[in-house]
């Protein structure tokens, strides 16, 4: 008892500080990750892109002293330096758990073309010269982070280079010349190198990758009224093998955005990573979604005699009510109903493994239509429906389609007497058949978009559903300009 009134304590504390993240309502919407074979294939794309960087560039002209012998000291200049040819062999990107990325280049070749200029008082020489740069290897840390806005941001934290050989060839019958550049200028071409290489590194990172990053969309449009926030609840979190950028993932009015009063679940991601991405979309995506259709009256209906099939037996006229509802023909003869149809609260979607399905609650209230045309309430209905829901993605997007269930009808309210409901069923249905599932499901077809990098497409698409959540695995291709 003791021992127990002591473990207490400890026991509260812990409960409490592990309950934190959700009471906080901090959990992610929406989970994307990359595995090591994304960071792989990441990797090869970012040299491919480095190097057509490099042949862009022009390196920085630069001077200095040479001994010129039996003349004394004199001035050398190397200018108009670019970059010829380059070939970047190999790269590889890790996770480096807590911080970021690492990458780093190795093996890999440049070949710098220029002009060459020397002088000393009445002496002046000039030509052209060739540098190869051998054996060069880079490895730089990339410190990712968030910005206050929720977009992604990286910084490289730390560099370094090293050049195994530095080769100057130059234009000339200048024998004597070619060696005092050998001898004085090759290790000092190659220790300017060295640095320049982080430096141009450095600028990269700022000025095309962060750029590319932001390329994240924090919020996108949905339609004319719904948007999604895809900012980042926190900086990306690198672990051993992946790196996992967590989004709010939540579905928004765009002309009043409200506080949603839903919390995210708790993702647990299966340990999959045969692929290069995983996202994983939780039922709060949805669900704030659900939100936004309900209040935009998205979900309200309304059924006129007009919109019933001919043929049908049973019409919204009080006249065709008369055999069930005798004091609705005898209180309001010859007038036309119609059907306002509602859904009290919006529907939640229920993630169990394998399907998804949403159970809908309807109102439906019937009014007479009064030859003043003011409307006057006679019954009330409701209506109760399972629907399963059939997701798939493609390259960029979720789509869904409903699966019409079983619709149940009940008397709620009366003010022409009681009367058995479900001689409405057939009428019903008929109208959420050819009307409210088609509305929704070119709705659900337009699709949802998933937080993507431009120019990134996602093949070999996989789709599970879980607890909670959608599980999506792809491969990435991205699209080169
Ligand atoms: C939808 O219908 C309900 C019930 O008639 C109503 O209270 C609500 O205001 C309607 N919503 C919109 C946005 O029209
Ligand atoms: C999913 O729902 C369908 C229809 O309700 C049912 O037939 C099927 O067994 C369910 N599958 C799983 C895995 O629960
Ligand atoms: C919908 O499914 C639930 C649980 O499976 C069941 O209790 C309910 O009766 C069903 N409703 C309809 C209208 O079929
Ligand atoms: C993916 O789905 C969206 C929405 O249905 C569609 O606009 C787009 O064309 C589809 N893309 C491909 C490659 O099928």
């Amino acid at each position: 008892m003791g021992a127990l009134a002591g473990a207490l304590p400890s026991i509260l504390l812990a409960l409490l500080l592990t309950s934190t993240p959700e009471a906080l309502g901090a959990n992610p919407g929406l989970v994307a990750r990359t595995t090591d074979k994304g960071l792989e294939y990441a990797a090869q794309e970012g040299l491919l892109a480095l190097q057509s960087e490099l042949l862009r560039i022009t390196l920085p002209d630069f001077t200095g002293d040479v001994r010129i012998p039996h003349a004394g000291r004199g001035s050398y200049e190397f200018r108009s330096l670019n970059i010829h040819s380059c070939e970047l062999r190999h790269s590889a990107l890790r996770p480096v758990p807590s911080q970021g990325l690492s990458l780093s280049i190795s093996d890999s070749f440049i070949r710098v073309q220029g002009r060459w200029k020397v002088r000393k008082s009445f002496l002046k020489l000039q030509g052209s010269f060739d540098v190869s740069v051998k054996g060069i290897s880079i490895s730089v840390n990339l410190l990712l982070g968030s910005e206050s806005s929720g977009r992604p941001t990286v910084t490289a934290s730390s560099c370094s280079s090293d050049i195994d050989d530095v080769e100057v060839d130059m234009s000339g019958d200048l024998g004597w010349l070619l060696n005092l550049f050998h001898n004085q200028i090759e290790s000092k071409f190659q220790k300017v190198l060295k640095s320049r290489i982080c430096e141009m590194i450095q600028k990269s990172v700022s000025s095309d990758l962060q750029p590319y990053l932001q390329t994240l969309p924090v919020t996108t449009e949905i339609d004319s009224f719904a948007g999604v926030d895809y900012s980042l609840v926190e900086a990306p979190r690198a672990t051993a093998q992946m790196l996992e950028v967590m989004f709010k993932g939540e579905i928004f009015h765009r002309n009043h955005r409200s506080p949603v009063t839903l919390l995210a679940p708790v993702i647990n991601l299966p340990e999959e990573h045969n692929k290069m991405v995983y996202f994983a979309v939780s039922d709060y995506v949805f669900n704030t979604a659900s939100l936004v259709y309900h209040e935009e009256g998205y979900l309200n209906f309304s059924i006129t005699d007009d919109m019933i099939p001919p043929d049908s037996n049973i019409r919204l006229t009080t006249k065709s009510f008369r055999p069930f509802v005798p004091r609705l023909a005898r209180l309001y003869p010859n007038m036309n109903l119609e059907l306002q149809g509602s859904v009290p609260s919006a529907p939640l979607l229920n993630f169990s493994p394998g399907n998804l399905s949403v159970n809908p609650y309807m109102e439906i209230d019937a009014f007479v239509l009064l030859p003043s045309s003011s409307k006057e309430p006679v019954f009330r209905l409701t209506v109760a429906t399972n629907v399963s829901a059939i997701l798939t993605f493609n390259t960029s997007k979720i789509t869904g389609f409903l699966q019409p269930g079983k619709v149940k009808v009940e008397l709620k309210e009366s003010k022409v007497g009681l009367f058995n409901a479900e001689l409405l069923e057939a009428l019903l249905n008929y109208y959420i058949l050819n009307t409210l599932y088609p509305k929704f499901n070119d709705k659900l077809a337009e699709g949802f978009p998933l937080p993507l990098l431009k120019r990134v497409q996602l093949y070999d698409l996989g789709l599970q559903i879980h607890k909670d959540f959608l599980f999506l695995g792809a491969n990435v291709q991205y699209m080169r300009v």
